[in-house]
């Protein structure tokens, strides 16, 4: 297992871009629970902010692609709004150990198929 961040260092309803072993990563707390996913826009590819740490819309209730706008909800990660609707961003699974979130550096692999 591979230390991703501390898991106080994430503010309710915040977003946090994060990289590990040379991929993009973000995460983001909502609802006292954590979301992790690879940076990759399932329409084209693309990284998803809109500046730095910024991956929410303005609610802060949906995940927004920066590129074409598309809006994806923060649970499932499945593409509600936008070009790739029907799609999902890949889900990264984890386990907070004694206060760190933690991931496996397998499910790091691949991350740019769909
Ligand atoms: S690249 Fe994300 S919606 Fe087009």
């Amino acid at each position: 297992m591979i230390k991703l961040i501390p898991a106080d260092d994430l503010d309710e309803g915040a977003s946090r871009g994060l990289e590990c072993n040379n991929k993009y990563l973000f995460a983001i707390k909502k609802d006292n629970l954590f979301h992790i996913y690879f940076n990759i826009c399932p329409h084209l590819g693309t990284p998803l902010e809109w500046q730095e740490d910024q991956f929410l819309d303005e609610s802060k209730a949906l995940i927004r692609c920066a590129t074409h706008g598309a809006l994806f909800d923060i649970k499932s990660g499945n593409c509600l709004v936008g070009p790739c609707k029907g799609k999902s961003l890949r889900k990264i699974p984890f386990v907070v150990h004694e206060g760190v979130i933690m991931i496996d550096e397998n499910d790091l692999r691949s991350p740019s198929i769909f």
